[in-house]
């Protein structure tokens, strides 16, 4: 069978850096599963729709590949459209198929919030990814505006969106963000992306 590899953690914490260098490292697909929701949600506001009050299903059954590949994904509002759909059940389930397929021939690291839970419960090698919020929040803001400065406010500001992304991520009734029994936690609080991917290589030629 093709080798899946299941990434999931919180908000910023380093899970599509490490998919992504994992897949290239081992010669397998690599998909973020993350851009589904986003695009979701996107559509769903280009619509006239609500992603916190409207049903996203029918959107979601009819994502193409191009609503993905777009630069618009990653920004504040569509952060937040894409946690609101992600509490829908029916989107959840118009997009499990989609990403079981993506693995289907090939294998492929997948990274997200339920990956080795309910996605792929039975992929072999799981990593969850974590840092305190804070850290993550310092990432995000380093990811989005380099070396631009960083006030005060403005990194409580970002502390508080994440901690509230996962918590509304982690309570949702629908395949809520946890860590799998069976995964690895990685803290990377103190870890840089290259030492991040060598543990991580290191836990999957182990299994
Ligand atoms: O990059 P970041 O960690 O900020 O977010 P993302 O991975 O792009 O995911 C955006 C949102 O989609 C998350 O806050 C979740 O609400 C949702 N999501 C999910 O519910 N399940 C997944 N497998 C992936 C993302
Ligand atoms: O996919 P997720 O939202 O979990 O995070 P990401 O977009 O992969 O990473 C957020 C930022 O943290 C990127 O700019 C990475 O270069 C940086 N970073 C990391 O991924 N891992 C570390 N150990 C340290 C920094």
């Amino acid at each position: 069978m093709a080798l899946i590899i299941a990434v999931d953690g919180p908000a910023a914490a380093g899970k599509g850096t490490l998919a992504k260098a994992l897949a290239a490292k081992l010669g397998l697909p690599h998909l973020d599963t993350g851009l589904l929701y986003r695009a979701v949600g996107r559509k769903m506001i280009l619509c006239g729709l609500d992603p916190a009050v409207d049903d996203g299903a029918a959107v979601a059954a009819a994502l193409e590949p191009g609503d993905l590949q777009r630069t618009d994904l990653r920004v504040p509002e569509i952060d937040q459209a894409a946690s609101n759909v992600a509490t829908q059940p029916a989107v959840r389930a118009a997009l499990l198929q989609r990403q079981r397929d993506f693995a289907k021939a090939l294998g492929g690291v997948i990274d997200g919030r339920d990956i080795g839970t309910v996605v792929f419960p039975d992929a072999p090698v799981k990593l969850f990814v974590t840092a305190s919020a804070r850290t993550r929040a310092l990432r995000r803001h380093a990811q989005l505006h380099g070396d631009a400065p960083l006030s005060d406010e403005e990194l409580v500001r970002l502390t508080s969106e994440i901690t509230e992304r996962d918590r509304k991520d982690a309570s949702r009734a629908v395949s809520p963000l946890r860590c799998a029994d069976d995964a690895v936690r990685i803290d990377t609080d103190c870890l840089n992306s290259a030492e991040v991917l060598e543990h991580a290589l290191k836990i999957v030629g182990a299994r």
